[in-house]
């Protein structure tokens, strides 16, 4: 299951609570078109896609097997985390209504952190939408979520999403097991990048990435 990042940042009661209310009312608008908070009914939809190894294999938290009742229950508990302001699983759609991916985010609202994993549908990927995606995503976590520190995780083998992460600007700090929902654990990667460190590079380049 996530776990919080190693580096252990103390918010105020303040910060915690506003970072509290941000998950549970998101502006998802500003992550992107096509973006909504997962309902129950698309338990089939996302059981679809998470049917495709080259969608879910390399991610570890996801409610294996993928029965459209296991994933159901996935999105209950995501609906519970978000009532309390603790996590998030958002479902990315086309203009064809079609399910192009997802993404869950993890929060730690009295540690002002989060982390965020998700995939996308296979024929999207390897064409730069991912790296392009998770960038945006990361500012929204610093900006609209409120969190001062996130923490990543990937496989040891998921190049893609390391190039990608070191690319933002995260920094890597070792390895760490990842607790899968059946108790093994996943060998993993794990990087760090604080909101102090992610607007001195913006500003650094200008505004982007
Ligand atoms: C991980 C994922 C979101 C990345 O998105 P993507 O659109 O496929 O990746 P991008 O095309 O933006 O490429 C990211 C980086 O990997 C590189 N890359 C792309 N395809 C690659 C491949 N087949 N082999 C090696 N590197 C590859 C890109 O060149 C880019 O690196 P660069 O910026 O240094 O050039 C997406 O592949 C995915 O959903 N994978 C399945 C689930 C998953 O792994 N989730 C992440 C768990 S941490």
């Amino acid at each position: 299951m996530s776990a919080p990042p190693r580096t252990v940042l103390v918010a105020e009661p303040g910060e915690a609570e506003a970072i509290r209310a941000a998950v549970r009312a998101p502006d998802l608008a500003a992550l992107g078109a096509g973006r909504r908070v997962a309902r129950l009914e698309d338990a089939q939809a996302l059981t679809d896609l998470l049917e495709d190894p080259a969608v879910s294999d390399p991610i570890y938290d996801l409610p294996r097997p993928f029965t459209v009742a296991n994933v159901r229950g996935w999105i209950e508990h995501a609906l519970e985390e978000q009532a309390r302001g603790e996590g998030l699983l958002v479902l990315n759609w086309d203009e064809a209504g079609e399910l192009t991916g997802y993404s869950k985010f993890s929060v730690w609202p009295e540690r002002s952190a989060a982390e965020i994993g998700g995939a996308m549908r296979a024929s999207r990927q390897s064409r730069g939408q991912g790296g392009a995606g998770a960038l945006h995503s990361f500012g929204w976590m610093f900006e609209r979520l409120g969190v001062r520190l996130i923490g990543l995780t990937a496989a040891l083998d998921n190049v893609r999403s390391a190039r990608l992460i070191d690319a933002a600007g995260f920094v890597r700090q070792g390895e760490r097991d990842s607790v899968r929902p059946d108790g093994t654990v996943r060998r993993s990667l794990y990087w760090e990048l604080t909101r102090d460190a992610w607007q001195a590079a913006r500003a650094a380049t200008g505004g982007t990435p």
